[in-house]
């Protein structure tokens, strides 16, 4: 915990609730018009046609937090396309923590992509299906990411927990401050069944909404010091600070990686002949 503590101090950090304005809290980085905020503020729309997808990213960048969004994906054929929502930082040493949403055939189930990066280094995919229709409505998708955690949630069930192995030599994301990004884009070389099912454009523009926005969560400045600590976010009984996956998330974990996820790197033997990845073989 010293070392965390540490690193704290001398990041100056700003502890900020922000809840929800895409105008305040986000730039539209590509697209030429494709993202739009309409709704003063309170809704984003990335689309995606045959000549571009779109993109954006948020102001601040974050160094821990609590960071919520709703998004309702492409509805109806949306094969082909890639929604990518992620938290990722700068440069070859880059950390980033995604959920990338793969379309596919209308009635056909989405693929939900995750994956961590420490160092530059991912390959740890896990793969799941939803358990309900994401096209239908907005449903909330959420990163917690606190010194001892990266835990992926979907409506408030945990998905995935990557834990601090760090004492055992695996490397954890906790220096980098990362930016959100988002984006829609064509990926129809393999994102459908290994690229088989080929982008529909007669059904462009394909668009995926997002609201209410919350990051509860350490915002990097460059100037000021630490507020971070004084605000509480390394403290005793602030939520998501020292938040773990509880006895109750730990039973509906089980039950999304039983029924639900379709790809582990933990069990892909065979891309690992060397051995598994460490953090998989550790209880
Ligand atoms: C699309 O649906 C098919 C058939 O259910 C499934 O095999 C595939 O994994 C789904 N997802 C993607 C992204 O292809």
């Amino acid at each position: 915990m010293k070392g965390f503590l540490f690193l704290l101090l001398t990041c100056s950090l700003v502890v900020v609730a922000s809840a929800g304005n895409f105008y305040q809290d986000f730039d539209i980085t590509w697209g030429d018009g494709r993202a739009k905020i309409p709704d003063n503020g309170h809704l984003l729309t990335l689309s995606l046609d045959k000549a571009s997808g779109s993109g954006f990213q948020s102001k601040s960048e974050y160094l821990f937090g609590k960071i919520d969004m709703q998004i309702k994906l492409v509805p109806g054929n949306s094969a082909g396309t890639v929604t990518a929502y992620y938290l990722s930082s700068q440069g070859p040493t880059h950390d980033e923590i995604d959920f990338e949403f793969l379309g596919n055939l209308s009635g056909d189930p989405y693929t939900l992509h995750t994956n961590v990066f420490t160092q530059g280094k991912g390959n740890r995919e896990m793969q799941f299906k939803l358990w309900f229709d994401p096209t239908e409505d907005f449903h909330t998708y959420s990163i917690l990411w606190n010194p001892g955690h990266v835990i992926f949630m979907v409506d408030g069930t945990p998905i995935r927990d990557f834990r601090n192995l760090e004492s055992k030599g695996v490397a954890f994301p906790k220096d980098q401050p990362m930016r959100i990004y988002s984006s829609l884009w064509d990926a129809d070389d393999w994102a459908t069944r290994g690229g088989l099912v080929k982008t529909d454009w007669s059904k462009a523009p394909f668009v995926a909404s997002y609201r209410n926005f919350k990051a509860d969560a350490c915002v990097a400045s460059s100037s000021g010091a630490s507020k971070c600590a004084s605000n509480g976010a390394p403290g005793s009984n602030n939520g998501w600070w020292n938040q773990e996956v509880d006895s109750t998330g730990q039973e509906r974990m089980k039950w999304v990686q039983k029924n639900y996820m379709i790809y582990n790197y933990c069990n892909d033997f065979k891309r690992f002949p060397q051995g598994l990845p460490p953090e998989c073989s550790i209880a």
